[in-house]
């Protein structure tokens, strides 16, 4: 049994962000706000609040806001401090502080498990964790953190998973397997398809941009032939892997946004403005006299 801490999370952040434009044809998309924080950083907080002490970004060109985000703002806070805005100051340097971040570009777009596979170096050999920051995850305990717990215990890889029911499977990588004796969140996996069509997906349970991946699926992702829409799928990397190790599917408790979506960003606006204190009230009564 692999016995070592899961310390850094990948962040796959090399994509255009075609499905936001026009906001994303300067800003990558990963940047953008969902209500006042962008959406990346939703992701590394909740790296940080389960463990994980080194962040490494996979970005591409035109992407360096990214790492500006998590670096020092020196003109920004020397300016709020000059004014004595105290907290804003706290606020600024508390994300510089937040977390040790490494990039690495992705120089083509050749798919997920190729920008999985750019990390290999940054990682090493350990077991990491893989978030795509599209996905925000609103959960208590956070959602790697629940992922983390179970990896400790099983000792094989762990991909979150939810139910999707109907042809909106179609735009997720599939499980096959059957749910655990003990625990009814956990699937032993058996196989999986990256993007199946509606009547070929093996399960209704989707995979969810959160891994927990043994070390052992780079050296296959260096062998992964593209499969679906013609990029190399991180799905078909750990397909390779199951063959060697075991792999599980976590039904995480929480709730996913697709924040990479305009649909799905609205939606987590919304739910997400509902819930801070300083104006969900305020929010809610507003949304009441609209409808
Ligand atoms: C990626 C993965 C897919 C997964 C999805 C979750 O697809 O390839 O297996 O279900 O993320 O968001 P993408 O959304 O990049 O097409």
């Amino acid at each position: 049994m692999m016995s070592k801490k899961v310390r850094k999370a990948v962040f796959p952040a090399a994509g255009l962000g075609t499905r936001f434009l026009p906001a994303t044809k300067v800003i990558p998309k990963e940047m953008l706000a969902l209500v006042d924080k962008p959406i990346l950083q939703y992701g590394v907080e909740e790296a940080i609040a389960s463990g994980i002490e080194h962040i490494i970004l996979v970005t591409g060109r035109g992407k360096g806001a990214m790492e500006d985000h998590f670096d020092l703002s020196y003109e920004l806070d020397a300016t709020l401090e000059k004014k004595g805005k105290r907290e804003l100051l706290a606020l600024s340097r508390g994300i510089s502080s937040m977390a040790r971040v490494s990039s690495v570009r992705q120089k083509e777009p050749l798919g997920l498990g190729h920008a999985v596979l750019c990390a290999k170096e940054l990682v090493g050999d350990e077991p990491f964790a893989v978030i795509l920051p599209d996905d925000v995850i609103d959960a208590d305990p956070p959602c790697l953190k629940q992922m983390i717990d179970v990896f400790n215990e099983k000792g094989g890889s762990v991909l979150a998973t939810q139910t999707v029911e109907g042809p909106a499977i179609s735009a997720y990588g599939v499980l096959a397997g059957s749910q655990d004796q003990k625990n009814p969140r956990i699937y032993n996996c058996t196989g999986m398809v990256e993007k199946p069509k509606f009547e070929e997906a093996p399960s209704t349970q989707a995979i969810i941009g959160r891994y927990i991946l043994t070390p052992r699926v780079f050296a296959l992702l260096e062998h992964t032939q593209p499969g679906a829409v013609g990029e190399i799928q991180l799905t078909d990397g750990i397909k390779a892997l199951l063959k060697e190790e075991k792999v599980f599917g976590y039904t995480f408790a929480g709730k996913r946004f697709d924040a990479g979506d305009k649909f799905g960003m609205l939606q987590a606006t919304v739910e997400f403005a509902l819930k801070r204190p300083e104006f969900g009230e305020k929010f809610r009564a507003y949304l009441k006299g609209l409808v």
